[in-house]
């Protein structure tokens, strides 16, 4: 019945409901209360921090670009002890009263024992009850964890003020339109202190089908695919490329710390000529993970 009355609704009213604040924020808290919930974000920094082999991050500055809707991969730096956290958009899109949703109904447990190996878990431990503690979340009380939201800004034509030790991202990259990109990673690399380390989680599929047709957007001719295109669906930079990227950022080393493939799903038969890629294997990486060090 549901359905039925769905597909009776025109196109044009779709889309205006969608854009209203009310959806939009429906859509944000269902992330929150999914993908986003703390037991599961703080589970991707644990995997990363075990792939990289990384050092604790207490009592460290920490800059996350393309923080997103729900902060929450700001709270799990705040778990493990940072001492700041700068979260930072290119356009200002979070909205801090869904992190409620985010921890409402996570499992206690998961954080503080996946997280305890690169802190400690009684002040894992500690700091977790402390967000419990909190019956809404503003941007004021992020401040009071040490966590300040910067948005809008685009880290390709500027620097963050704060010199800082560790640099994170997570599916941001492939949405910086090619052009882009050498600026932002120069510019990332210079904020960072001596030592200092980043890790991006980049995502390589095409993201208007991840699921069915990955890599549907390789044979898009380059002059209509626009920055706005490469933005919304990724940029198409291919996993080699992104090593010679990270590669040319003088003053670091970079591993990969993952390298994914979907082998599964069609290739175009015509790859567009502005994409530089090695063979069948570098066009089929569907995900990577890059950890960069600033040398001492
Ligand atoms: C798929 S969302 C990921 C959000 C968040 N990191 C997460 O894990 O949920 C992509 C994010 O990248 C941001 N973004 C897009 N282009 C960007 C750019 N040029 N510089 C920085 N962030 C950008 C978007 O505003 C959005 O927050």
């Amino acid at each position: 019945m549901l359905s039925f009355l769905k597909k009776m609704i025109p196109r044009s009213i779709k889309k205006k409901i969608k854009e209203t604040n009310y959806f939009q924020h429906q859509a944000v808290s269902n992330l929150a209360a999914t993908s986003k919930r703390i037991d599961i974000c703080s589970a991707q920094m644990a995997h990363i921090f075990h792939l990289s082999k990384h050092a604790p991050i207490e009592g460290k500055v920490c800059l996350e670009i393309g923080a997103g809707w729900v902060l929450t991969h700001a709270l799990v730096c705040y778990l493990l002890g940072a001492k700041k956290v700068i979260a930072t958009d290119v356009v200002p899109i979070a909205q801090p009263d869904t992190l409620l949703l985010a921890l409402r109904d996570a499992i206690a447990s998961i954080p503080r024992d996946i997280l305890a190996p690169f802190s400690d878990h009684a002040r894992v431990r500690e700091r977790y009850n402390n967000l419990l503690s909190y019956s809404e979340f503003s941007f004021d009380t992020l401040k009071e964890l040490g966590i300040e939201y910067q948005s809008p800004v685009d880290l390709a034509t500027e620097k963050i003020n704060t010199p800082v030790d560790f640099i994170y991202s997570n599916s941001v990259l492939e949405h910086v339109p090619v052009n882009d990109v050498p600026d932002l990673l120069n510019n990332l690399v210079n904020s960072l202190n001596v030592g200092g380390t980043m890790i991006h989680c980049v995502h390589l599929e095409d993201h208007q089908d991840i699921v069915g047709d990955p890599f549907n957007f390789l044979d898009i001719h380059e002059n209509q695919f626009t920055p706005t295109l490469q933005s919304n669906r990724g940029n198409r930079i291919r996993c080699n490329q992104w090593r010679k990227l990270f590669d040319d950022l003088k003053g670091t080393n970079t591993d990969f710390i993952y390298c994914y493939s979907r082998l599964e799903k069609p290739l175009p038969e015509v790859i567009d000529s502005s994409i530089s890629y090695v063979d069948e294997d570098d066009l089929r990486v569907s995900h990577i993970g890059v950890y960069t060090r600033k040398e001492d």
